[in-house]
């Protein structure tokens, strides 16, 4: 089943997700948001982009074809936890599925090292550096409220004002179907 994708505007988007209960079947829903990002061409989705409020993300790198070191990059991130994050900080044009046709530079630490779950409940503790890295960050970010604009300067920001009325508005253009918080 493929989601809309809710849109920037959306206070779903902006709470700290809540932890998932232990042992929960997450088999259909985790299939469900492979397919829901996947039909969207994105790398990254996590829940509350679907509208629900529950610490869990996936990522998909093996269709990027310029970035070899993500073929094996398909993964499931249950109730994670940020150990931490290290590293020079270093820049790349990140854009967001609930943010439109908006791409900009963010720096963010090289390297990490994440506690979670997959989504059958094993434990794992791994690190992760480089594009990898920032794809988890990125998701991780948005289970903990937080969006890939919020590190840009105010100035910079007043100048997207304009584009993010619009995406709220569902007044974007996109190629998977949406959920607009303020579409009349
Ligand atoms: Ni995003």
């Amino acid at each position: 089943m493929i989601y809309p994708i809710v849109m920037y505007g959306n206070s779903v988007l902006r709470k700290r997700a809540a932890e998932i209960e232990k042992g929960t079947d997450l088999i259909k829903l985790v299939e469900d948001m492979f397919e829901t990002m996947h039909a969207a061409h994105g790398i990254g989705l996590a829940a509350p982009q679907i509208g629900k409020s529950i610490r869990l993300f996936v990522v998909d790198g093996t269709t990027l074809e310029d970035e070899p070191k993500l073929k094996d990059f398909k993964k499931v991130f249950v109730n994670p936890t940020m150990i931490n994050e290290e590293g020079e900080p270093w820049g790349f044009e990140e854009g967001c599925l609930s943010i439109p046709n908006i791409r900009e530079k963010i720096e963010r630490p090289e390297r990490l090292r994440i506690k979670y779950f997959d989504e059958n409940w094993n434990a794992l503790d791994e690190k992760f550096d480089g594009m990898k890295a920032r794809i988890i960050q990125h998701e991780y970010d948005h289970i903990e409220g937080k969006l890939f604009i919020d590190y840009l300067s105010p100035l910079k920001k007043r100048t997207l004002k304009g584009k993010l009325a619009d995406i709220s508005k569902g007044d974007v253009e996109t190629e998977y179907r949406i959920l607009a918080p303020l579409k009349k």
